[in-house]
């Protein structure tokens, strides 16, 4: 498939990450003030969903910005045996305040065996959760459906990923691996590019079906168990 992802790599990535770890502390720190100001203005209960959401949405960033000062979990974890289903219901988990934004339902076809797969969990974490925010934005607010299949193949564990999105035209389907391919407007482009290289790091496959209009497949192939 395609190459991986050089913006991931390097000698220099480890100073850079210290570096904009520290710099995002401070704007952080500023959400949540200001945060705690407007809901102790606030009595009323109409934007308390709302508020909610950002303070658990930044109370996130401080954990990850924190981890990343550290240096721990997701460069210090080891390879473990995990449960795919656990992993799945984590990351759906994460991403619950989009699905609720945009009133997504979320469809569980789990395998009734559990899927125990051998892991970097931290790293396989960030792969699936980068699938399923593209997933979630590809989406149609009310209209969006999200399924999740597991299921063994030839004692291989198979996670699939569907959305009834926008799709994925033929030419642009060979490019959303690559580092910096991106057509959303704020767009990254680095998503994807880091999850083939966490994924291959993983020994774990992945095929993507698409189709404009329709929505898109991601399979994942678990060979690690
Ligand atoms: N489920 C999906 N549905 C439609 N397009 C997708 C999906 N997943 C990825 N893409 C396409 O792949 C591109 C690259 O994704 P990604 O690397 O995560 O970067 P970004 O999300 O910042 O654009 C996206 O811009 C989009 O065009
Ligand atoms: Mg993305």
């Amino acid at each position: 498939m395609n190459s991986p992802s050089p913006l991931l790599e390097g000698p220099g990535l480890f100073d850079f990450t210290a570096k904009l770890a520290h710099e995002i502390r401070n704007p952080l720190a500023t959400i949540d003030l200001s945060l705690e100001l407007m809901l102790a203005e606030r009595k009323d209960d109409d934007l308390k969903t709302y508020m909610d959401i950002i303070r658990h949405s930044a109370d996130k960033i401080n954990e990850l910005v924190n981890d990343l000062i550290k240096n721990r979990s997701i460069v210090e974890a080891q390879v473990a045996n995990q449960s795919l289903h656990h992993l799945l219901d984590e990351v759906i988990e994460m991403a619950k305040d989009r699905i609720m934004l945009k009133n997504i339902m979320v469809c569980k076809e789990y395998d009734p065996t559990d899927c125990i797969v051998a892991l970097n969990r931290p790293k396989m974490k960030i792969a699936l959760t980068n699938i399923i925010v593209n997933a979630i934005e590809a989406m149609e607010a009310q209209l969006g459906e999200l399924k999740l299949v597991t299921m063994p193949i030839a004692g291989k564990y198979v996670v699939q990923i569907e959305d009834n999105g926008c799709g994925i035209s033929e030419k642009n389907l060979k490019n959303i691996f690559h580092a910096n391919y991106t057509n959303k407007p704020g767009g990254l482009g680095i998503g994807l590019a880091s999850t083939y290289d966490i994924l291959t790091a993983n020994n774990v496959k992945v095929h993507v079906e698409s189709q404009e209009g329709s929505g898109t497949h991601f399979f994942l192939l678990f060979d690690n168990n």
